[in-house]
């Protein structure tokens, strides 16, 4: 799909990230230290590299689940409503479940997912957004780990995408509009 013409500015480098992951995983580590029955589960699309990132961290024995919900189109503002569009694979009744997700904005996507899975009964359930705006939350949902707060700030890179395009970056950048 065409867009007007937009370049991305560098806001969080491929270096940074790689080094605040290293920082959450011990926490991660730490809170699940000991468990057998560990299910991350990462939300498609936008999580697919920070999920991949984040387990090569972690000194537990993982198991990797994913779920895509969606609350956005191929546009920049989330519809609200929330849909689950591919359910889990395996049963996580019992299990210690570490959700991941790449920005948490309004909030509506995680808490949904979040009353969702809580509804299969895990054990324990635990959530982390690689970044978080805080100033745009509609629902008030606090996930468990947050990689960097940002602003008020369309950002695409590290699996982040907009209208599909620019997940392949290795750092987050911000969309700039070349005509604004
Ligand atoms: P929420 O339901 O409003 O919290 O939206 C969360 C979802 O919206 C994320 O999983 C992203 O897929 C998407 N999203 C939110 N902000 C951005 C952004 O700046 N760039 C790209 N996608 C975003
Ligand atoms: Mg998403």
């Amino acid at each position: 799909m065409p867009h007007r013409p937009y370049v991305i500015d560098t806001m969080i480098s491929a270096k940074s990230i790689a080094a605040r992951i290293e920082e959450l995983s011990r926490e991660i580590q730490t809170t699940f230290e000991g468990t057998d029955k560990l299910v991350v589960v990462g939300l498609l699309r936008g999580s697919f590299v920070f999920i991949a990132d984040l387990v090569r961290e972690l000194d537990l024995p993982v198991e990797v689940d994913f779920l895509e919900a969606s609350s956005y189109g191929d546009g920049m503002e989330s519809s609200r409503e929330v849909r689950i569009f591919k359910d889990l694979r395996g049963a996580i009744e019992g299990r210690d479940v570490l959700v991941v997700e790449d920005i948490i904005d309004t909030g509506h996507t995680l808490h949904h997912v979040h009353d969702y899975l809580m509804t299969k009964k895990p054990a324990r359930m635990k959530t982390i957004a690689l970044l978080d705006k805080p100033a745009r939350r509609e629902v008030d949902f606090k996930p468990t780990w947050i990689g960097f707060e940002i602003p008020d700030e369309f950002v695409v890179g590290y699996g982040i995408d907009f209208a599909q395009r620019n997940r392949n970056l290795p750092f987050v950048g911000k969309v700039r509009f070349k005509d604004e």
